[in-house]
């Protein structure tokens, strides 16, 4: 694992500029800081005449085929293949668990989630026995109630949502199990030792999809207070609001370590599903619009500096961008112009070719997002063997289905 997180540093390292800054941000000041292999490919993007993502999906599959490993250039190709080889992580194969029926209002994804980490619990309880949880955000506590019903085992639900927890209570109430979780309104912040209450000598710390610095902060407990087990699964990367929580491990600090912007845990936090056709294609769409907004903008003010626009209303949106591009004008205060100006301005080739190189590189870009959150795992992995607890590093769920589907288990040494 040092090998490779060192491998993840050094190929982080050589690609810094492409993954720290949005191409929008810095256009086109940004094209000139990349390698030969993005800028290339990004000019011959944008070279391409057919009609774009407005009316056909053809350009955008065919980005996305090109982005997703059938590069056309030997450089671009070995990229992709270092990239894929340092990806590889384990998958932890279980059978999953069918829920019953009391179940059918959790939606695909959390169902998902809870009929696979569940049979993977239960090995893991058969083995080391333990008798006692407490799932850290735990929110509705579907997996909380999931447990106390098909392992036997009583544990805490802890959130700092009452809202969410008080839907989930009433949902399990109506179960024979309803009385076997005991939610409790908490927060958890860098005042760690607040959780020790709740912590007996074998008790398993949950944290499925622990937000932010929760993650870190279930881990820090786990490592400093000796919790007999862990088990946790990060997401949200870009509400992490603490950024010493990030590169915590020795092995971090020695490598020094790429810090990570904003933006870059923002591009760890998405979910990258390519075979969502409809999904990807809205979402290019958006950044699509963002970034002809973004030149527009340099065009009318001479301001590149990148402005948050926040939600445009469903129905401007899809009446196109001209109806975009003066809703947003208005709202950011810069004096309008026509219908037919933006039009112009829109189908302009040089606003063409600029717009097409920005999501030719914002493709790219996006192929980033697993090996981002890859090396904020492993540090977090690093930390805890560091500390002495026996630790894991798997894939387990479907990422067609829930892409943030690295978990780390951890032991530490004195528990069974
Ligand atoms: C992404 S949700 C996951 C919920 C649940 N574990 C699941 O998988 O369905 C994260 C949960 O953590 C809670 N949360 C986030 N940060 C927290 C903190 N610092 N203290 C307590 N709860 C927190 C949120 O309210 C939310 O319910």
């Amino acid at each position: 694992m040092k090998k490779r997180f060192s491998n993840i540093q050094s190929f982080l390292k050589r690609h810094y500029n492409l993954w720290t800054y949005e191409p929008i941000d810095s256009y086109p000041r940004y094209l000139n800081t990349l390698t030969i292999e993005f800028s290339d490919f990004a000019q011959a993007f944008s070279q391409k005449t057919d009609n774009f993502l407005e009316e056909t999906s053809t350009s955008f599959q065919e980005l996305f085929q090109i982005a997703s490993y059938q590069s056309p250039t030997p450089l671009l190709n070995s990229f992709f293949e270092e990239l894929k080889s340092l990806m590889e992580i384990p998958v932890e194969t279980v059978s999953p668990l069918s829920l019953d029926h009391s179940f059918n209002s959790i939606k695909e994804k959390k169902r998902h989630e809870i009929e696979t980490l569940l049979p993977l619990i239960k090995q893991k309880q058969a083995l080391y026995g333990f008798d006692h949880f407490v799932d850290f955000g735990g929110g509705m506590g579907h997996l909380a109630g999931l447990m106390a019903q098909n392992l036997n085992i009583q544990g805490h639900s802890l959130d700092f949502d009452k809202t969410i927890q008080s839907k989930g209570q009433n949902i399990l109430a109506q179960t024979p199990y309803g009385n076997a979780i005991n939610f409790v309104h908490f927060t958890l912040s860098a005042q760690i030792e607040k959780l020790l209450p709740f912590i007996e000598k074998n008790t398993l710390l949950l944290g499925l999809h622990s937000c932010g610095d929760l993650s870190v902060f279930l881990i820090q407990a786990a490592a400093q207070f000796n919790v007999p087990y862990l088990l946790n699964f990060g997401c949200c990367y870009c509400r992490m609001n603490t950024p010493s929580l990030l590169n915590i491990s020795q092995q971090a600090k020695d490598e020094a370590a790429v810090s990570f912007s904003d933006h870059a845990l923002t591009l760890a936090s998405r979910s990258f599903c390519e075979d969502k056709v409809k999904e990807l294609k809205h979402k290019l769409k958006v950044r699509y619009f963002r970034a002809l907004f973004q030149l527009l903008q340099i065009e009318l003010t001479g301001d590149a500096s990148i402005r948050t626009l926040g939600q445009t209303p469903k129905e401007i949106f899809n009446a196109g961008f001209e109806d975009y591009a003066i809703f947003h004008l208005s709202k950011q205060k810069i004096e309008a112009c026509t219908d037919l100006q933006i039009k112009d301005f829109k189908e302009r080739k040089d606003t063409q070719i600029k717009v097409r190189e920005i999501i030719a590189l914002d493709a790219l870009r996006s192929l980033f997002s697993r090996i981002i959150e890859l090396a904020i795992i492993i540090d977090r992995y690093f930390y805890l063997e560091e500390s002495g607890r026996e630790t894991q590093l798997f894939q387990l769920f479907n990422p067609k289905i829930s892409p943030r589907n690295l978990g780390i288990w951890s032991k530490s040494k004195e528990a069974k």
